[in-house]
């Protein structure tokens, strides 16, 4: 017997085929604003692709004087929370972004039995664990493919296609403004404040960019990744971060020469490959700038797109590529979610639960891999042995060096063996002490030669 919308089987509402899934958006921004244009617009299109009608049951924003064109000012309010808890609304789809409200308007939501889409990758990394087991709880979806890279299909893929797949490594470029400026440094040999100013010119980065370029957007995605890739519950503030500001034109320009380019990259690292031991599997999560091999796939990234890099035990080296923001194609992502709640919601079941435990994150300072460090001394017989004397007493092994002259002073650009990244921290401490050393600048490590695995 087919039951009406409201009525309840155990803790799940099941809707019927004929209805429409009706669709509170919280936020009508840059993606709810594209999200309601396309249900708006697409309405017909979708349903025919989908066999899901959706409807607008209300749109929440935080100042309803504001003009909204395309967005139906009868269906625009200023209280969130009633939406949310209101009569008629089928699945929550919060767009609205931060910790608060959006985290209260999610636990209201999936503690009424109410499914959740979200894009938040901050609500994410921060409590995702708290509110799946809220929706696990309650029997419904949360669903937050758009929180990650955009309009690129990781989550599902990580949490659904690869769910049996011992994954060793995530590698991603996943913050668009930090591709799009590291980019346009090495193609227009910009420096990075005039590739700053163009990306804010064009809209790809925002007024304010320490999210971005300060590795915190990133260190997020990279947190949620790590979540899904090992089953562990890893938060954002875990994950250690570097930025790129400063990141100097010249060090991207060796790299250019020595085949390498330089990329933000979020690295979610497995090392326990016979199994994880007593606290969960062992990893690495972190974000930084680095070299990578002019050959590697995630080299050809440039601009504001996005890529994630995946190696599993099984199935091999996958890249999944796209835009990573804007508007539409985060919506596009968000309404792929709402289509699945929607068949969930009609058939009374829920998204896969991901088993979870703990993790044993190995300590920044113990992980391998090789360095490109670029340091500038004063030009005199006997400096070159003093430098390779402190890289030597820290055990950090030298793999080529190039000096260049720059008038009384010279740069010497080192490229080192796998090393431990204490011992490279120590070598730099000890370095700067020399008095024959001017500055230490570019410190990049490089990753995805085959010597670093
Ligand atoms: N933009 C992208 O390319 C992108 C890509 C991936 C993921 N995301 C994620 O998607 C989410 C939305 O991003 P966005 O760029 O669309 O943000 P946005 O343009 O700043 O829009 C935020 C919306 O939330 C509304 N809002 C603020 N406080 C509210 C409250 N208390 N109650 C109800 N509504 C409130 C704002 O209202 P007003 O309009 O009145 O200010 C605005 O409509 C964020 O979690 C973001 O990280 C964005």
């Amino acid at each position: 017997m087919a039951r009406g919308r409201g009525e309840a089987r155990s803790d799940v509402v099941i809707t019927p085929a004929d209805q429409p899934i009706r669709v509170a958006v919280l936020g009508a921004g840059n993606v709810g604003g594209a999200l309601v244009s396309l249900l708006l617009t697409e309405g017909d299109a979708i349903a025919a692709r989908s066999g899901v009608r959706f409807e607008l049951a209300g749109v929440a924003v935080g100042d309803v004087a504001r003009s909204r064109p395309g967005v139906p000012a009868e269906l625009v309010t200023g209280d969130a929370k009633g939406l949310v808890s209101g009569p008629g609304v089928d699945v929550v789809v919060e767009l609205i972004g931060g910790l608060d409200p959006a985290r209260q308007l999610v636990e209201t939501a999936l503690s009424m039995g109410r499914p959740v889409v979200t894009a938040n990758k901050e609500l994410i990394a921060a409590c995702g664990a708290a509110l799946a087991d809220a929706a696990a709880g309650s029997g419904v979806d949360l669903l937050y493919e758009a929180a990650v890279a955009g309009a690129i299909p990781i989550i599902r893929p990580l949490r659904e296609s690869l769910a049996g797949e011992r994954i060793r490594r995530v590698v991603g470029i996943v913050n668009g403004t930090t591709n799009f400026i590291l980019s346009t440094m090495s193609e227009q040999g910009l420096s990075y404040a005039d590739a700053l100013d163009e990306a804010q010119r064009l809209g790809f980065a925002e007024r304010d960019p320490a999210a971005d370029v300060d590795g915190h957007d990133a260190a997020a995605k990279a947190a949620i990744l790590a979540s899904l890739a090992f089953g562990s519950v890893v938060v954002g503030t875990d994950v250690p971060r570097e930025g790129i500001s400063s990141v100097d034109p010249v060090d991207i320009a060796f790299a250019d020469r020595l085949g390498y380019v330089v990329k933000l990259l979020a690295v979610a690292e497995r090392f326990d490959n016979d199994g994880p031991a007593e606290g969960g599997p062992e990893i690495s999560v972190r974000v930084h700038p680095a070299m990578l091999p002019r050959t590697h796939p995630l080299a050809a990234v440039r601009g504001a797109f996005n890529a994630v890099f995946i190696e599993g035990a099984a199935a091999g080296e996958l890249m999944l590529y796209g835009r990573g923001a804007g508007g539409m194609p985060t919506a596009s992502a968000v309404l792929g979610d709402l289509i699945d709640a929607a068949h969930h919601l009609r058939s009374g079941s829920a998204g896969r639960v991901v088993p979870r435990s703990g993790a044993r994150i190995r300590p920044a300072d113990e992980l391998l891999c090789a360095w490109y460090l670029s340091i500038d001394v004063a030009d005199r017989p006997g400096v070159l042995a003093a430098v390779a004397q402190v890289f030597g007493a820290h055990e950090v092994s030298i793999r080529s060096m190039e000096q260049v002259g720059l008038g009384d002073e010279a740069r010497l650009i080192f490229l080192t063996h796998v090393a431990r990244a204490g011992d490279v921290r120590r070598t730099i401490e000890g370095l700067r002490q020399l008095d024959v050393v001017d500055r230490v600048g570019g410190v990049l490590r490089i990753v995805g030669d085959q010597d670093d695995d």
